[in-house]
This record gives C-alpha cells, structure tokens and sequence, in this order.
C-alpha cells in the first residue's frame, strides 16, 4: 500500500506509553470506519472522504473545459472567496507552483484572490491590478451570503459590465455555491452566469478536492487530475493499513494524546516559504474543526528557518505548552552551492554542499534542540511539491482532523462560532434577516 505521507513521531513520545498510543489509535480507527461507512451523527457531513474516487469524470472534463475557456479569455482570473471557500485553492498554487499567483510568465496568466477581507485598499489594489486587462471572476461562495466576499464581488460584476458589456460579462464569472438558494445562486440565474454545485454535505474547510477547489486550479492550470489521483493512493493506504501502521490516524492520536498532556498549542513548521499557504489553509482546518465547547488545540504556523530568528527563543525556552509538527519535503527543488573554496572565509565547511542539504541539517537540528527544550516534534514527510503529492497531504490531513474532533468528542464539521460573529455583524449593518447559518 503506497503511503505517500508519513509521520515520524520518535521526537514526540517521552511520557506516552504504547499501550495508551495503542489504545487511542484503536478507538480513531473505530471513529474512521463511521466516517468512512457514513454512519453515525456526521454522516450527512462526511462527502468529502469519496471524492477522490467518487468526482464523476463529466464533471471533471466539465471543469477543465471550463477552466480552459477562462485561461483563453483573461490575462487575470480572480479567485473570489473567503475561509473555506479560498484557503483550499490558494494552497493548492502556493504548494504546486511556489507562488500563489506567479503563474509562469510563458502561460502570460495571473490568478488574483480578492472577497477575503473587507480592506478598501486591498480592494482598490486589485481594481487597478486589473486594470486595462482582460479578466473573468470565479465567485466560490457556499452560502453566498458571506460579506467579504458578497462586496468584491459586487464590485467585480460592476466593473465586468462597465469593461465588457452584459453579455460578454456574464460568461466572464462562473459561480461555486449551493444548487438552489442563496443569494449567489440568485444573482447566477438571474443573470446566466455557469454554475457549479457547492455540494451540501462538504464544508468549506474541506472542500479542496471538490470543485470550490479544483476550478481555480485548473484554471491556474494545474492538473486536478494528479490532485485527485494523490488523494486516492492516499485514501486507499489510509484504508488499507491495520491502525499500527497508519500514519493518519497516528497523527489524530498522538496530538490529542499531546493535548492531554497538557500541550494546548501545535505550531506546523515548514521548512519551505511556499508552503506558507497549505499552513493557513492547515489553521483553519484544524481550528475550526476542533475549536469549540472550551476544547482544542491552537493551530499555529511559522516559516523556518525565517522565523528560528524570531519565534525561535519562544519555542526553546518560552511556556512549555507547545508542540511542533515539521513539514518535511523528502525530494525539494536543490540548487548547489558552487562556492570556492578558496574565497570561503570561515565559511569552508559550507563547500561541496547543496542549498537543500543545508536545509535539511537546519531541520535535524531544530527538531534536536527543541526536543531537548521540552517540545515534542511530530515530522510529517511529502515525497515533492507536486499536483499529487497536492492531492494526498490534503487528504491524509483531513482524515487525521475529522478523526482527531470526534476522538475529542466534538462536531469536526461545524463552525457555530463563526456563524456567531457573521449574525452580530448583520445585526450592526441593520440586515438583521440575513441567513448566516450553514445550509
Ligand atoms: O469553513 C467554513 O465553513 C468557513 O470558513 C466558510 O468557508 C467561510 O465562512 C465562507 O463561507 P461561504 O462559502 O458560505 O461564503
């Protein structure tokens, strides 16, 4: 069975007996069986597990066509969405392509996030980015109520019909929402704009492999196909491996047994700048999943080796409540360091090595010493940075976090804290009848 993630869990077990790791790892297995049979409380909830082998090829085709035709007619496709319904897509750039919106220049393309803040300036930005070029939005909203995203959008379709014309604007936007209310679905039949289903049972925190998160990546032109294939192998080794050997569901275990032991806060470590993105889409998967009824751990990111230099004294000696998870890149882009020798003062122990070996000594060495600080270090290994390797970390990190909610007995698949801030803030715009409660 090809596992394509793996956890390496030697620096986070001091003070964990195997029998308690075994007898957690046996009861996630019996929360993964539910999920996976669809049975109990969540069943409605859990559409997400099938799709990578359950997305019917018409409606991939169905994506990519259309991802074509918004290639073909724009220099920029915006991504219009917020949490959820953004965070997916914008780690799927950040990881595949290191950049979240430097497509290659050759492909002469650039993908633009808007609808995620309520920023004026970001929103002017965007505008003048946007600017005497050709440019198509793909609106990704689940409810289609959400605010950040209601506004740009708004102001997109303006300036669409004020560039373009009605009928030429109206094949500019496609819409990701639900099959038969909101106001987004509304506006897109009122004005004939394509949709795509935001399928009911999949939240947006979950929803990457589905098409709130493939359409932007084929529309960035990456190959969902690749995505999708990662998150089978992954699903298949995830199913097909006795508990002892999972590494999904040692990761939902060994954090919450983590947890209580008095570690409140997993801070994930990568040791790549462009896995920035897949951190915060991390963040909130995790945080909203498991954030309620006075329970969870706080999911925190930093950047390494940047931020050793400035989080690094808080990690090693600061409150012990931490633990650490590093994300390892088994096979990252290299680049040689052909210094001579010669002109290397006090710095001749750097010749002959490659930039990634270097880092890779940095990663050993900060999992070391924070171990010896008294933060367990988990590592979680991806083969490359590719479309696949995409497809199965996402995967292997949605399992572990649906898992790892009902091993802690709450509802991994709703957000009511979220809902809580959105009805306050319609309620002080007076528009106290807007629905904010997750269809
Ligand atoms: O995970 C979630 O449910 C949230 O982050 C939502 O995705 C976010 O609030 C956006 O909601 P919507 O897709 O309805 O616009």
């Amino acid at each position: 069975m090809a596992h394509l993630i793996r956890l390496d869990d030697s620096l986070a077990l001091d003070g964990l007996t195997p029998q308690c790791v075994q007898e957690s790892l046996h009861q996630a297995h019996q929360r993964l069986l539910d999920i996976a049979d669809r049975r109990g409380q969540y069943a409605d909830q859990t559409g997400w597990f099938d799709l990578p082998v359950a997305t019917p090829e018409s409606l991939i085709g169905r994506i990519e066509e259309r991802a074509r035709m918004l290639r073909n007619m724009s220099d920029i496709i915006v991504v219009c969405g917020v949490g959820g319904s953004s965070l997916g897509a914008r780690a799927g750039l950040g990881f595949i392509l290191d950049n979240e919106t430097g497509l290659p220049e050759s492909s002469g393309l650039q993908i633009l996030f808007a609808g995620d803040s309520l920023s004026p300036r970001q929103l002017n930005h965007s505008l003048n980015r946007l600017a005497e070029r050709r440019f198509s939005v793909i609106v990704v909203s689940k409810t289609g109520t959400t605010i950040e995203t209601s506004i740009a959008f708004q102001v997109l379709w303006s300036e669409l019909l004020r560039r373009f014309g009605a009928d030429d604007a109206r094949k500019r936007v496609v819409a990701v929402t639900d099959s038969q209310r909101g106001p987004l679905f509304s506006m897109a039949r009122a004005k004939g704009f394509e949709t795509f289903e935001f399928p009911r049972d999949i939240g947006g925190r979950y929803s990457v492999l589905s098409v709130a998160g493939l359409l932007p990546l084929a529309a960035a032109g990456l190959d969902i196909r690749s995505v999708l294939q990662g998150a089978a192998e992954q699903r298949d080794a995830i199913l097909g491996t006795s508990p002892a050997d999972n590494d999904s569901l040692r990761y939902a275990t060994v954090r919450r047994l983590l947890s209580e032991s008095g570690k409140s806060t997993e801070l994930l470590a990568p040791f790549e700048p462009s896995l920035c993105s897949l951190a915060e889409w991390w963040k909130q998967l995790f945080g909203e999943s498991e954030g309620k009824d006075g329970k969870g751990i706080f999911p925190a990111s930093a950047v390494f080796t940047t931020d050793l230099h400035s989080l690094g004294q808080y990690i090693q000696q600061g409150p012990r409540l931490l633990f650490e998870t590093i994300v390892d890149i088994c096979a990252p882009m290299d680049r040689t360091l052909s210094l001579d020798p010669g002109e290397l003062e006090g710095l001749e122990y750097l010749a002959g090595r490659s930039l990634a070996n270097v880092n890779r000594q940095a990663q050993i060495a900060t999992a070391l010493a924070h171990h010896d600080g008294g933060v367990p270090v988990l590592r979680l290994s991806i083969p490359d940075m590719s479309a696949r390797s995409f497809g199965a970390v996402v995967y292997f990190l949605e399992v572990a976090c649906a898992v790892g909610g009902c091993l802690l007995g709450v509802n991994p698949f709703n957000q009511p804290g979220v809902d809580e801030y959105k009805k306050r803030m319609y309620e002080l715009l007076n528009a106290p009848g807007m629905p904010s409660k997750r269809y």
